[in-house]
């Protein structure tokens, strides 16, 4: 057997979170390795904007689905839509998240909910969903955006790192359940990218955290993407269940005790 690494030609892959920072970065990917990317995000005009500009640049324009994560009929019906438009889903990528900061002492039970609600539960009803389309088809592929955060605590985190260990075990769990019946289930983790999400964050912030790769430098959105891509094609058809540290070997330097070049 052999596997073109490089392509996914003629896949329909729907990412979530499509609208955002790495979702933006995910669908180009997809669309230069031959993907049909699905677009789905609940920021409707911002998923317009994003469906217009590969329209202009590739003279067709994407699928979108304006809707939510954590609403099921939704989900349901963004899938349905799916198989009435192209008769299958080959790629899930699940991608949409926020981050809510605040000390557990003081964290607002309804933000800690809502976190867990597009973190965990919106990945879960997607995999569900999409999933079934998958089952029909006898094959697919899914990776979970997932984060550092997953495995490392960070401080005023704790709803985000929650979720995040959320969907590395969502995602084991899927690799296992589903593995038999032709579909994998890997993760991506990446550390800090200069995205929406992280619009709050200091230049000291990032300073420190460049200085602490050991690659000297924060991810690009498009290496992260990469990474997605990869998962998700024919070049990783023996991988599941895994977690890929998208991080410049941050997670390492941190276990080495290493925090950076002497300054
Ligand atoms: N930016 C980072 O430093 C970083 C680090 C590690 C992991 N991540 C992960 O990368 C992924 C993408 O994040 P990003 O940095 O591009 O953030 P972003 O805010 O730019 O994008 C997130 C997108 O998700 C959409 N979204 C939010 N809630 C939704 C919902 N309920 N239903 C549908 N769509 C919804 C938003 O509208 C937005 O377009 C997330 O899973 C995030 O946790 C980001």
């Amino acid at each position: 057997m052999s596997a073109d690494v490089g392509t996914l030609d003629g896949s329909v892959a729907v990412v979530t979170g499509a609208a955002g920072g790495l979702g933006g970065a995910i669908v180009d990917a997809l669309l230069r390795a031959g993907a049909t990317p699905v677009l789905l995000d609940v920021a409707g005009d911002a998923l317009e904007d994003a469906a217009r500009a590969i329209e202009r640049e590739q003279g067709q324009r994407p699928g979108t689905i304006p809707c939510d994560v954590t609403d099921p009929a939704a989900i349901e019906d963004a899938a349905a839509w799916v198989e009435r438009r192209h008769g299958r889903c080959d790629v899930l990528v699940n991608n949409a998240a926020i981050l809510e900061r605040s000390p557990l002492e003081e964290h607002p039970v309804d933000l800690w909910d809502r976190v867990l609600a597009v973190n965990v539960r919106g990945y879960f009803l997607c995999t569900q969903a999409f999933g079934r389309l998958m089952i029909a088809a006898g094959s697919g592929s899914i990776v979970n955006v997932a984060s550092l955060a997953g495995e490392s605590p960070s401080f005023g985190n704790g709803a985000y790192c929650a979720s995040k260990a959320g969907v590395l075990a969502l995602t084991r769990q899927t690799a296992v359940e589903w593995g038999p019946r032709g579909i994998r289930a890997n993760a991506v983790s990446p550390s800090f990218m200069r995205t929406p999400m992280m619009a709050g964050a200091s230049p000291e912030f990032e300073q420190q955290r460049t200085h602490n790769v050991p690659l000297g430098r924060i991810a690009e959105t498009s290496e992260v993407a990469g990474a997605v891509v990869f998962l998700a094609g024919p070049g990783a058809s023996y991988l599941n269940g895994v977690n890929v540290p998208v991080d410049g070997a941050l997670a390492q330097a941190r276990a080495a005790g290493w925090d950076g070049p002497a300054r």
